[in-house]
């Protein structure tokens, strides 16, 4: 027993083979600290499944996509467009459903634009109380721009989505739901075929931010029935500079253009030009070739872990560090719904969380801290910032006694 908490030993993942894969996980900081890597929601490492890829890639296979007769091009729009293929599987959609994006906050931008051209002064959209500033503040642009009103869904003392407030709130004004599919701050997992029901009984359309929710659980947006979903590379074993806006093809082929350039038209005069069809009329200029390359091979790595293994391990942690955070006394765990994923906020009595975080660190355990991109939620929660530990497949029961152990020092050091 450590602390009156029963050690873990099972999990369905081999995590020490796991972890072997990613080349930055195995190292020491400040000397000899193992690295215990608590920050996978803010971004995740990656394997060399990924690290190969797109190095293979840039190597032998680099060039231009869409415009070139000679090899390389051809390799190079083979390898881009097998990527879309990738994400179009891991999501159940059509492949020309899936739009390349830079990330989560571009692929938010280009919806809020274009349906900024589509809506009317009046017209309202709902947020909720717990979403990322990616999430707000392209809405808040184009409601200043076009006369809309937002409204905000109140979340729970333990961090659920108020349900009721939500529907309460829905009427044939509403043209756009926007939610987290998962909190980064929480781990809540928000009701989404309620969201998405309710919302679709007023006429409106629904937004998933699954930028939380790729990384712990099988997306399906044909299941979902959702209108718009999106996510980031970098949270799910990918690299940086990609990211994913999934659309039903009607909506995506009634949407404006968000950038113009090359490779998005379809005919260019100066008297006008004609755009492509969706995915490609929201792709203007070179894209980012390789990385998206890389985000294929990323979701590669994860099914052949498999997303069900991935997901039952990670809830062992998450219920692991709970035990382990509650039996350690003097410490408030932030979001405490039922559906959860492997992601704890937390504020320990009496020490700033980024104190906390600081001597955490030195200790070799790295956990993010501040606000994460959610002030709205830290002012609910009343809160100036929390510590958080996030937990992805090659984190283990050892890192977990490791946090305990770290805090025990900031504890110690502020006794
Ligand atoms: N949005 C990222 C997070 O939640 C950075 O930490």
């Amino acid at each position: 027993m450590v602390n009156g908490v029963a050690p873990m030993v099972n999990s369905s993942l081999d995590v020490a083979a796991i972890k072997a894969q990613f080349p930055a996980l195995n190292q020491s900081v400040y000397g000899n600290k193992p690295l215990v890597y608590l920050d996978s929601a803010a971004s995740a490492q990656k394997p060399e499944a990924v690290l190969c890829a797109m190095d293979d890639f840039q190597r032998q296979d680099y060039s231009n996509v869409h415009r070139g007769v000679h090899c390389l091009s051809q390799r190079a729009t083979d390898a881009f467009e097998a990527a879309r293929d990738t994400v179009a599987r891991f999501l159940s959609a059509r492949v020309d459903e899936i739009v390349f994006t830079k990330s989560t906050t571009e692929a938010i931008n280009l919806v809020a634009h274009g349906m900024g051209e589509l809506l009317q002064p009046g017209d309202e959209i709902i947020l909720t109380q717990l979403e990322h500033h990616a999430n707000i503040i392209p809405w808040q642009l184009i409601a200043q721009r076009k006369g809309l009103t937002i409204k905000v869904v109140p979340i729970l003392d333990d961090g659920q989505l108020d349900l009721d407030a939500f529907k309460s709130l829905l009427s044939d004004k509403t043209k756009l739901v926007g939610c987290a599919y998962v909190s980064n701050v929480l781990g809540t997992v928000l009701p989404v075929n309620e969201i998405i029901a309710s919302a679709h009984a007023v006429g409106a359309q629904v937004l998933l931010d699954a930028s939380q929710a790729v990384t712990h659980r099988k997306v399906d947006v044909k299941a979902l029935d959702v209108d718009y979903l999106v996510f980031t590379g970098h949270k799910l074993y990918g690299p940086t500079g990609i990211g994913v806006l999934y659309g039903r093809h009607e909506l995506l082929q009634a949407l404006p253009p968000y950038q113009g350039g090359g490779d998005m038209i379809d005919r260019v005069s100066f008297e006008g030009s004609t755009f492509k069809d969706a995915p490609f009329k929201f792709e203007a200029g070179t894209p980012a070739i390789t990385e998206a390359i890389g985000l294929g091979a990323a979701i590669d790595w994860v099914s052949s872990v498999g997303m069900d293994n991935i997901a039952a391990h990670e809830d062992k942690l998450l219920h692991y560090a709970h035990d382990r955070l509650n039996a350690f006394g003097g410490v408030k765990i932030h979001g405490q719904a039922p559906e959860k994923v492997s992601v704890v906020s937390f504020t320990l009595e009496g020490i700033h969380a980024i104190d906390a975080a600081t001597i955490l660190d030195k200790t070799g355990v790295a956990v993010r801290v501040g606000q994460h991109c959610a002030e709205p939620l830290h002012d609910r929660l009343g809160v100036s910032s929390t510590a958080r530990a996030s937990f992805a497949a090659y984190n283990s029961f050892n890192d977990i006694d490791a946090l305990i152990e770290g805090l025990g020092v900031v504890r110690e050091l502020f006794a």
